[in-house]
Formats: C-alpha cells, structure tokens, sequence
C-alpha cells in the first residue's frame, strides 16, 4: 500500500518535472507580462500587484518567478493556477497538455468518485432541460419574465427555466428516464414522502441554474411568480452544492474578473443578470446567503479588487458591512455602492439604462467613507451621538487627505459651535487624540506589505556554496558540505540542507537544476530563486568556493570552542566581516576578467 503510493507520487513527480523542463515559464510569462531580460533572467510589471517598476522577475534556469515588492512567487504550476484561475490538478493537466507530457494514469485518483460525480451531473442536467422546456409551455411563467425584460435570448444565455406547479413532476420525468431518485433527492430536486413517493423540491417557480466557476451545474434557485412565500427556494447543500463555496454567475463572469482583476458582488440573481445585461460582466452573487470566507477566497482568485453593491434598505446596509468586514479581513481592497432605497441593480437598469448601473460602480466609495455616511444618515449630525462616534470613524483615516476631506465637511454641521473655524480645530483636536491612541496600530496598516530585500537569512559563504549545489559544473565540490552540513552556521542553510537531503538522499541531483528543483519543499526553492535572482552572488569560480567553505570551517570552529554555538548571531563576527571584504575583492577581479 505504502509502496504503491511512493510509486504514484515518483511518477506525478517525475512527470512535474518532465513539464518544467519542456515549458518555456518566459515564453508562458510573457503572454501576459512584457518581459525585458536582464542578464540570465527577465524583469516586468508584476502582474499580481500594481506595480510601477519592474519589481517581477522570471529565471528560466530555476522555470520560476518572483515580484519583490508583493512577494508573489511561483513556477508553471502556479503561474497557470494564478492566471487561469485554476486548481492544481486542472493547472497541471494544462501544462502537461502544452508541454506534451502524458499524466499517468494514477493521477485521477480516487479523490472524489468520479463516476458519481459525473452521475449527478447527468441528473442535474436533465432536471435543467425539463425546467427549460417546461418554461416554453408556460405562457404565464413566460409572460411574467417579458414583463421583467427578461427576454428570450436572455432566458438562453442564463438558461432560465420553470418548475410546474404539480407536486410531482419532475420525479415522474426522472424515474422515466432511468435516474435514480434516492440520487436525485440527495441532489435536493425531489423528495421521498411519507407514502413512498416522491414530490418536486421546487413547484410553480422560475429556475435560475447556479453552476460552479468551471461552469458544473451544482444546484438551483428558484423564485415564486409574482408575490409570495418564500420569494426564493435554494438548493440546500448537496454533494455538489456548497452554498458557502459558490457565487451566482462566477462562469460567465471569472473571464471579465481575471481581465481587469476587478469582481463586482451583487445581491440576487436578478442582480447579476442586470448587471451582465449593463456590460457589468465580472458581476456575481452569494445565492440566498451573507458572504462567505470561501467566496472571498474565490473571488480572491479572480480579481485584486472587488466593488460590493447592495441595496439601500436596512439589510442591504447591513450585509454590506459583513462583506466589507470579511474582505478586509482577507486584505482584500474593496469599494462600496449602495444603492437608493428601494433600488436594485435590477430595477436600477430598468428605470435608468445601463449607463447608470455603470456609473453607480465607478462611484463606489472606500470603506472608510461609506461608514462615516453612514453613521451621518442614521444618526443625523444634529444628534450628540453622531459627535461621539465621528472622531472614532475620522481617526481611522489612513491618509491626511481621506481625513481632511470630511473635516472641512462636517465642521460646517457642528450643531453647537457655529463657528467654522472653531468647529474645525475641535473636531481635529478630537480626532487627534483618538489617532493618538492607536498608534502602532494604524502604523501597521499604513506599511503595506513588506519588501523583500536580498537574501539576508544565510552567510555570504553559505549562499555561494548553495549557489554552487545549484550549478552543475560546481555541484560536486560541494555536495560533502551539504549531504553532512557541519560546517553551516545560520538555521537556514541547516534546513536547507536537511529538506536537500531528505529529497535526494546520499546522491547529488544530476543535471540542471530545472530537471529536480521542483522535488524540493516550497521555500527550498523560493531560496533558489531568491539566489537566482540576487546579483552579489553571480559568478562562482572554484578557488571562490574552496574559500567559502574553508571560512565556514573557520567560523563554526571558532563557534564551537566558545561553545556557544547556540547563540551566534549573523554578521558580527571579525571572521565573517574580513570574509565579507575578501569577498567583494574577489568579485571586483571576477568582474573585470569577465567583462569583454
Ligand atoms: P431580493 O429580495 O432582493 O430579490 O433578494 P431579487 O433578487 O431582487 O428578486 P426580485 O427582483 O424581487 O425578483 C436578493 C437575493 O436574496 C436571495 C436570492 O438569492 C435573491 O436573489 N433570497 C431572497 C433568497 O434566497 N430567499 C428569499 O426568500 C429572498
Ligand atoms: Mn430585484
């Protein structure tokens, strides 16, 4: 058994690294990154962050690529993951596709059973085309989605359908059909009464399909015609339905997301479609529930950004805020629109056009100005307790722009200080006192996220001797030092030397490092790259590496006679720094014998 799956995983890795090696990661980069080369790598615009320099570099000696200012990093796995919005086993049947390596056949595995997944597709299906062809026999159902302009290339294009009234139809037009209807029950399209038969889940509702971003019909929603109770019906979870894990729409609309890397989250079907139909086709929905983590991570994939547009009415205001909540827990930018009461995108589009379905998007307003107007249209700024809460909200600016703009504002509706200027200078005084005392923490937000400077975590000798394993020509001279590393002093290079070991065992790797870099743990081959990418540690010589190891000789020799080898500390070592000058010496004439 255990033998069995060794194998299995011997052969995926075997594969990974067949495809590594006959994808081109430049030439896949560069159908979407403009690539300039520099040296033996390549440099562009970070395709991840909104990047102003070059931050995003690419290796074809390591088939990786790393921005140093968001710290996205990768290989051609997860670069087709990233782009393509892709899970790992889709990502790598693409690139096996593109490289012409054939994936065996262990692959599939026994994830999920395929076969009954594929058995509740089918059933899935034929309830979608019995609700559609029910739809064109029912003039009401028909006449209803006219008088919502829901015409029928639109009935088409969202495959929009209707359940009959009758209690069983369905279940009769399945069980003619051979499917199973304990299957379709789990499915939450029938169900089983107490005399043995079977009743419809759904009756006398239009049927709007929800499918899965691949684009699996997963499940159903279904909205009464006309008024009454409940407006909609969802499917409930089912093998294929994780209501938590799915957004309306995410099919048709993760193309437009992935373009702009910009998502927008509406409330309801009829939402999302409006919003398609106004040319808003990155729009999507969470189906009859608040916002889930899992669908931020979805929407995470897709898009950078997301602008959330709700309605106006008190619980439009109130998921809103959820939404916000979850987003900016995730650090994920987000805008929000909220709409005039008793508006919806939907109706929105009817009464205004497209246009103004657009431009209600575009004036999407940051979280920070959305909660002070909203704090000033619930508690009106003539109430004492709008003048409590208003410096909390004010202080949490994170420019003195964001924050000046309502100051001048809300002065002029101070209710007690009529003078302007004073109002001005008390109020700022407050909302001084409350930045005050946050200190650390709104410094925190303003750093952003960190920049990766060159590789500080090992020595400079350990890096040239990586460097050196990491070139073939050198990777003998020093494959002693690493497969017993005595002679390492920073924890990094120690694991680093046990994860190589672990991987390869007492033989060096042969070939290029392209052919086994991807056998190695995660951050062993974000060090590569990082060393790859780090232009101290270029040109590698023998006597250069001779050097180096016999300096870490000396330094972990020293170390242990002053048995403290536990508390050494990078860098402060006489040792360490007359290496550090023999170094940049040594570069210095490595530079000009190479230059031509
Ligand atoms: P709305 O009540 O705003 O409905 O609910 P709607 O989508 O605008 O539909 P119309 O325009 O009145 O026909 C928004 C969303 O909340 C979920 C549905 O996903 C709906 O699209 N919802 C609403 C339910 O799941 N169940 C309900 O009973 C009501
Ligand atoms: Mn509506």
């Amino acid at each position: 058994m255990l033998l069995a799956s060794n194998k299995q995983s011997e052969e995926l890795n075997d594969e990974r690294d067949e495809i590594r090696r006959r994808l081109d990661i430049v030439e896949l980069v560069s159908q979407r990154v403009r690539l300039k080369r520099t040296g033996k790598n390549y440099s562009g615009l970070c395709p991840f962050h909104d990047d102003k320099t070059p931050s995003f570099n690419v290796s074809p000696t390591t088939g990786r690529y790393k921005c140093w200012a968001c710290g996205e990093s990768g290989d051609v796995f997860t670069w087709v993951m990233k782009t393509q919005a892709l899970e790992f086993r889709d990502a790598l049947k693409f690139c096996a596709d593109l490289a012409g390596v054939e994936l065996s056949k262990n692959f599939d595995g026994p994830r999920v059973d395929k076969s009954e997944r594929e058995n509740q597709l089918t059933i899935m299906q034929s309830a979608l085309i019995f609700f559609r062809n029910e739809l064109k026999k029912s003039p009401n159902s028909l006449a209803y989605l006219e008088n919502r302009d829901l015409t029928p290339e639109i009935q088409d294009e969202w495959e929009l359908g209707f359940s009959p009234v009758q209690g069983e139809a369905l279940a009769i037009h399945l069980k003619k059909e051979g499917k199973h209807l304990a299957t379709a029950e789990q499915l939450f399209l029938t169900q089983q009464d107490t005399s043995g038969g079977f009743h419809d889940k759904f009756r006398g509702r239009i049927m709007f399909p929800i499918r899965d971003y691949k684009g699996d019909l997963v499940g159903f929603g279904g909205r009464i015609i006309g008024d009454g109770n409940p407006k909609y019906i969802n499917s409930g979870e089912t093998p294929l339905y994780h209501k938590s894990q799915i957004l309306y729409g995410m099919n048709r609309a993760k193309d437009k997301m992935m373009k702009g890397r910009h998502a927008v989250l509406v409330e309801g079907y009829l939402d999302v479609i409006a919003c398609h139909r106004a040319g808003v086709t990155e729009a999507v929905a969470s189906c009859g529930t608040a916002l889930a983590e899992d669908q931020v991570k979805l929407i995470k994939r897709f898009a950078d950004k997301v602008t959330i547009l709700y309605d106006g009415d008190t619980a439009g205001i109130k998921a809103a805020s959820r939404a916000i909540e979850l987003f900016t827990e995730a650090a994920f930018p987000c805008r929000v629109a909220i709409l005039p009461k008793g508006d919806d995108p939907d109706t929105l589009l009817k009464t205004k056009g497209p246009e103004a379905v657009r431009e209600v998007i575009a004036k999407a307003e940051t979280p920070y100005d959305f909660a002070i107007h909203r704090l000033e249209t619930e508690a009106g700024t003539q109430s004492p307790e709008f003048w409590e809460q208003i410096p909390i909200l004010l202080a949490k600016a994170t420019s003195e722009l964001e924050l000046e703009k309502h100051l001048l504002r809300l002065a002029g509706k101070h209710p007690t200080i009529n003078n302007p200027t004073a109002a001005l200078s008390a109020l700022r005084r407050e909302v001084n006192s409350h930045r005050r005392g946050k200190g650390t923490k709104s410094k925190r937000t303003e750093a952003g996220p960190t920049i990766d400077t060159r590789i500080k975590s090992v020595q400079p000798a350990e890096a040239v001797i990586f460097k050196a394993f990491f070139l073939e020509p050198f990777r003998d001279k020093v494959w002693t030092s690493i497969s017993s590393p005595t002679v390492f002093v920073s924890l990094t290079a120690i694991d680093l030397c046990k994860s190589i070991q672990a991987t390869f065992g007492e033989k060096a790797p042969s070939g290029p490092a392209i052919n086994w870099i991807g056998q190695l743990p995660e951050e062993s081959q974000q060090f590569f790259t990082d060393l790859e990418f780090d232009s101290g540690v270029q040109e590698l010589n023998e006597a250069f590496i001779a050097e180096s190891i016999k300096t870490l000789e000396t330094i972990s020799k020293s170390r242990e006679l002053q048995g403290d080898k536990s508390k050494m500390s990078a860098g402060d070592d006489d040792a360490l720094r007359n290496y550090f000058n023999k170094l940049k010496r040594h570069k210095g004439v490595d530079d000009t014998e190479q230059s031509d």
